[in-house]
């Protein structure tokens, strides 16, 4: 793992657009893996101030995001259907049709899984894949306690997560039960991936995963990163303050 540590959340944002700039100057035809939450809004500004300043295109870019809400339409403005039109795919040249997210209301979830994992061999390997982590040492939504072999798969979401993503519901209430996300597997099938981290929340996150190299386990899911052979974690010094 590549260790990039930085002065502050502009400059994650800042190193984390100019890798994946980079990637897509390089192949027009890019498979990009896509997260949610707070950690790469910056990303996602920069990038469309790269494709309306600098004439970056997305049209042959396909992107496939990590997870979705179990329960939420794409109309719900906190579903990640939602997340990503609003701060990224609308601003950009990135052909809808070429932009894949997992249906939070499907007929059989289970159906939605299997067909979800089948996108992602069929249009991937991903070639950069964004994560964030959670508080808890989660990527994508795979809880402590996941199987590494997992493909994309149901979870039940741990309290702290619901209680972590309460700030984009009405109230923690609102905040759906479950959700599908793609498995430590699939994940690691993408051929490289940068983790962010930013602040001072993300600090015991940080400093466990750096300690979790000899110790990779189902109790601290981002560990299983290290068995990847292509992992960069941008990170700013709050988020480095426990190391
Ligand atoms: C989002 C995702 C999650 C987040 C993580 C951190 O698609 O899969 O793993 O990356 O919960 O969230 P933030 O960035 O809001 O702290």
């Amino acid at each position: 793992m590549k260790v990039i540590v930085v002065e502050n959340y502009d400059e994650v944002s800042q190193e984390a657009s100019q890798l994946v700039e980079e990637k897509v100057k390089g192949n027009g035809e890019l498979v990009l893996g896509l997260a949610t939450g707070s950690t790469p809004l910056g990303l996602y500004e920069n990038l469309i101030d790269g494709h309306k300043t600098r004439n970056i295109s997305y049209e042959n870019v396909k992107t496939i995001n990590l997870d979705e809400y179990l329960g939420l339409e794409k109309t719900h403005p906190a579903s990640y259907n939602a997340f990503m039109y609003e701060t990224l795919f609308k601003h950009v040249d990135v052909n809808l049709d070429q932009t894949y997210i997992p249906n939070g209301v499907p007929e059989s979830a289970e159906e939605e899984c299997a067909r979800y994992e089948e996108v992602i061999d069929s249009i991937g390997p991903v070639g950069l894949q964004i994560l964030g982590i959670g508080t808890n040492g989660h990527i994508g939504f795979n809880e402590p306690g996941t199987d590494p072999e997992s493909l994309t798969h149901v979870v039940e979401l741990n309290a702290s997560t619901r209680e972590d993503n309460a700030r984009f519901f009405d109230s923690l209430d609102e905040v759906p039960t479950h959700a599908i996300t793609m498995g430590i597997k699939s994940i690691l099938k993408s051929e490289q991936i940068i983790l962010m981290a930013s602040g001072k929340s993300k600090a015991d996150a940080i400093k466990t995963l750096l300690d979790s190299k000899e110790n990779v386990n189902p109790d601290f899911p981002a560990s299983y990163l290290w068995t990847h052979n292509d992992v960069t974690l941008i990170v700013d010094k709050d988020a480095y303050s426990q190391v």
